[in-house]
């Protein structure tokens, strides 16, 4: 009934506006979003498990992914440092990294942290809600892939703030995220799965860090509030992403 309500609210643009403008487009999410309710089928691969299907165009993209991540962090890292993944899923990332670094990666789902132990027994799987978890030791670098979709507006800046804080003096960040695709994102985002402006991320973290890079995922191309040109006629894919990395 209350997941009922949930969609309903968070997929009507004119309710959106309501919840964000009475600050409570926080507490919908984080009592009822769609990642901390939904039970996950563990035979299914890693990358199925976070919502990924296994087609050759995700393949692809998930391929270039890899590819960036690990050139970012054999750049800005040495063999050792500490690596944290925000909302690590099971670790499909993690287990390019774990075996050469000091791993930590947190979700707020327990069947994704589950599978992420039984794999990946060397990584520090944290499960709990990153806005609110204390953690003891700053990182090198911490990562994030496809899950800002999931933080409220009304807590984007403190997002941020909580990644830098946990970031060593002159740490990196990588951000990948599903940015804004039509017009009408830019005045009402939709709470179920948020698309961000680029200049609304920049904006954000520019509070904290110093800016890097900041482009399309796949093919390099810039913009600023949404995508004029998006692949699959603007449908939410992962190939539509934007990447930005910086440093504290
Ligand atoms: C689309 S999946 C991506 C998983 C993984 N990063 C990947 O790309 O394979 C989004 C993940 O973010 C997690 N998540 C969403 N909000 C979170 C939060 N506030 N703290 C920790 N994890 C979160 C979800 O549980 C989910 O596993």
């Amino acid at each position: 009934m209350m997941n009922k309500l949930f969609f309903f609210l968070t997929n009507n643009r004119f309710s959106n506006a309501i919840l964000i403008f009475l600050k409570l487009d926080g507490w919908m999410t984080n009592k009822f979003g769609i990642y901390k309710r939904i039970r996950i089928n563990k035979n299914l691969s890693l990358q199925e498990m976070a919502g990924f299907s296994n087609t050759p165009q995700i393949n692809e993209v998930l391929y270039k992914t890899h590819k960036d991540l690990n050139d970012f962090i054999k750049q800005h890292t040495k063999k050792g440092d500490a690596i944290l993944d925000i909302g690590c899923g099971a670790g499909a990332y993690l287990k390019d990294f774990y075996l050469d670094y000091n791993c930590t990666g947190i979700d707020v789902n327990i069947d994704m942290i589950d599978r992420g132990k039984l794999d990946f027994p060397t990584v520090h799987f944290i499960y709990g809600n990153f806005l609110e978890y204390p953690f003891k030791n700053k990182f090198k670098l911490i990562y994030c892939i496809s899950v800002i979709e999931f933080i409220p507006p009304s807590k984007l800046d403190s997002f941020f703030k909580k990644i830098a804080d946990n970031l060593e003096d002159g740490g990196y960040l990588y951000l990948n995220y599903p940015p804004a695709l039509k017009k009408e994102d830019l005045y009402y985002p939709d709470l179920y799965y948020i698309e961000y402006t680029p200049k609304s991320i920049e904006k954000s973290i520019s509070k904290y860090f110093e800016i890097i890079t900041h482009e399309h995922a796949f093919d390099g191309r810039k913009f600023t509030d949404y995508d004029p040109k998006p692949y699959g006629n603007g449908e939410r894919i992962f190939k539509n992403a934007y990447v930005i990395t910086a440093k504290k």
